[in-house]
């Protein structure tokens, strides 16, 4: 069976290293995180490997799994590049959506590659099982990508294969759908708070509108899930909003406002008349008084 190290097993990587061992893909070997205890509780929770306290004392393996935070990235491929140069055909891959494979040439002659599963692993037992399903975006060299397609789908991943160059813009991509609709929930209890109502009835008034939200934008698409006072041209009513929003916490109504300009530009696509269109634009587009 194939060998696997992991530098940096956190969230991600000791997600994917229980589910790589049990699936028998993988023997995850060698284990090295910022601290030794942090590698203990990694190979642990994945069932397999030996922690390492150094770089330098892991063993030699087929695929190095390099998951500690983006901006180590760069410094842990350089700290291998001696250790990888010893051996032919080792493939080396890293899980950040923002930078591409680009950040591990030092690593050559090992087969270089970014994989980067779209999925929150908040919480690493969740992550077992629902990370199935799941895209994973890969790029890189002709043979860590097939060679990671395969590994990936093994575990119930689908895979999209993109370029180097468009991964900022890739990533981009799921930081605004996924980031900024926990920002927007945000949002949407600060107003809540404003007119009084608890934390708790907001989450529960919330649930089904949200979730029923995103279920529609995946089956309908964005253009026909827009409902509310902009696509339907109320300029009353955004008005009226505007200003109680103003009234309370105007950080909340400048963003209401950038958010709206938004919803304006998906309404136009639909049934928004140009009239209204330009109306909503420069009411939401005055400066705050
Ligand atoms: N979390 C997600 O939802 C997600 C989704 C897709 C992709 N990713 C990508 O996956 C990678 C890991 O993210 P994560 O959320 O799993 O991070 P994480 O939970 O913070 O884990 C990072 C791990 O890296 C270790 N580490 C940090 N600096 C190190 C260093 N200098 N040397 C050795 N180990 C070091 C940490 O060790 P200690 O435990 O000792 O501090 C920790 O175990 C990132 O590239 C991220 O962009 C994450």
């Amino acid at each position: 069976m194939q060998t696997l190290n992991i530098i940096g097993a956190g969230r991600l990587g000791k997600t994917l290293g229980r589910l790589w061992q049990q699936e028998n893909l993988f023997r995850v070997q060698s284990i090295y995180n910022r601290s030794y205890d942090s590698a203990l509780a990694a190979v642990e929770f994945i069932g397999a490997g030996q922690a390492s306290d150094t770089i330098e004392s892991m063993a030699a393996a087929d695929y190095w799994l390099i998951s500690c935070s983006d901006g180590e990235i760069a410094m842990i491929a350089e700290r291998l590049a001696d250790k990888l140069s010893e051996r032919e055909g080792v493939i080396a891959f890293h899980c950040s959506g923002a930078l591409s494979s680009e950040v591990l040439e030092v690593l050559r002659p090992a087969s270089i590659a970014s994989a980067h599963p779209v999925h929150s692993f908040a919480e690493p037992l969740r992550s077992l099982d629902s990370l199935a399903g799941s895209s994973v975006a890969l790029e890189g060299d002709n043979l860590a990508v097939s060679a990671l397609e395969n590994a990936f789908t093994a575990i119930g991943c689908e895979i999209l294969t993109i370029e180097a160059r468009h991964k900022s813009l890739y990533h981009a991509g799921s930081v605004i759908a996924c980031n900024y609709l926990t920002a927007l929930v945000d949002l949407s209890l600060r107003s809540f708070a404003a007119a009084g109502i608890e934390r708790d009835n907001a989450l529960k008034l919330l649930q089904p509108i949200v979730l029923q939200t995103a279920q529609n934008n995946m089956t309908l698409g964005p253009e026909r899930s827009l409902t509310g006072p902009i696509a339907r041209g109320d300029l009353e009513t955004v008005a009226t909003q505007v200003e109680s929003l103003a009234s309370v916490d105007p950080e909340l109504a400048f963003h209401y406002r950038q958010l709206g300009l938004a919803c304006v530009e998906l309404a136009r696509r639909g049934q928004l008349s140009d009239e209204s269109a330009a109306s909503l634009i420069e009411l939401l587009s005055e400066p705050m008084r």
